[in-house]
């Protein structure tokens, strides 16, 4: 095993291990809850954003146990975006990481309420870290803005009302930028924050993950059209109403681009000392199959 794939691995045990724990009923009566949320949150997924945290924070000095709450949380806001993307009045899709979808198995309502409270109990974790107050503040407007208005949600808002027209490159950036790269960059900046980092750390962070999050949507947007849905654990030939990259510059220039942001994003690390697997780790993104 190479040296990325067992510090992924052993980052997602650490992860999972503390995910699990946040979805268990103990002494509530709304166990039907718990098992709607831990049926998405411990139905696996790549782990990405929270092994970004995990590694950002080690590259800056930081211990696993600082970045450990941040990491679970970026990934519960990651699950409720999923659950949320999937239903019926989003993309209406039936399958999501090897499973069917959240609303397939426990109806809408209960996904729309699963979904609600992974997203709020993410910040009920979050502000649990054991870090500085002024830390946990900075970390909880980091996630809270990615994952708002202004990130996430607004993105997902700007992909729905896309889908009856073709939109600019600019606009799929617009689109892109929020929908995905928001939470990838808090991913990574959440973990220099974490372990007590400085301003040219955050900003490096940033840098590299708008360049791999650039790629890592592109890289979505390939595999929608040629990746394996059993690989994929989800659908494909789902987004031909959509505007997705592809779209606009055909699979081809797609490939050129995911090269080209890897680059870009291998280039920001020159700010860290000892970086490698964060280099490892965009260069195997560009060539992902799921
Ligand atoms: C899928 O994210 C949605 C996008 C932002 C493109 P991932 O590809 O990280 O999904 P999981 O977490 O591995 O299921
Ligand atoms: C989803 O983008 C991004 C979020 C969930 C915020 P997509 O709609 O392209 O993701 P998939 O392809 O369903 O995973
Ligand atoms: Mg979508
Ligand atoms: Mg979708
Ligand atoms: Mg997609």
């Amino acid at each position: 095993m190479n040296r990325l794939t067992e510090a992924w691995e052993r980052a997602t045990r650490r992860v999972e291990a503390y995910l699990q724990q946040q979805c268990q009923a103990q002494d509530q009566p709304q166990k039907r809850l718990y098992e709607a949320m831990a049926y998405s949150l411990m139905a696996g997924g790549k782990r990405l954003r929270p092994f970004l945290t995990q590694c950002f924070c080690a590259v800056c000095g930081g211990q696993e146990e600082q970045a450990l709450p941040a990491a679970a949380a970026v990934e519960m806001i990651h699950t409720y975006s999923l659950v949320h993307d999937d239903l019926p009045c989003m993309d209406n899709d039936d399958y999501r990481r090897g499973k069917p979808t959240n609303h397939k198995v426990y109806g809408e309502a209960a996904a729309v309420l699963a979904g609600d409270a992974l997203l709020t109990d993410a910040f009920s974790v979050l502000a649990s870290a054991p870090l500085p107050a002024a830390t946990v503040c900075a970390c909880v407007e980091t996630l809270a803005k990615a994952a708002g208005s202004r990130g996430m949600v607004g993105g997902q808002v700007l992909d729905m009302e896309a889908e009856a027209r073709c939109c600019t490159r600019q606009e799929v950036l617009d689109i892109q930028t929020r929908k995905t790269g928001a939470l990838i960059r808090a991913a990574c900046q959440l973990g220099v924050l974490c372990a007590g980092g400085d301003r040219v750390q955050l900003d490096a962070a940033g840098v590299y993950a708008d360049a791999l999050g650039l790629a890592f949507q592109i890289q979505d947007d390939i595999l929608d059209v040629c990746g394996d849905a059993k690989t994929l654990g989800k659908a494909t030939g789902v987004d031909g109403n959509k505007n997705t990259f592809v779209r606009l510059y055909g699979v081809d220039r797609c490939r050129e681009m995911v090269a080209e942001q890897t680059e870009k994003a291998i280039d920001a690390l020159s700010a860290f000392p000892d970086a490698q697997l964060l280099e490892q780790l965009a260069r195997y993104l560009a060539q992902r199959d799921h």
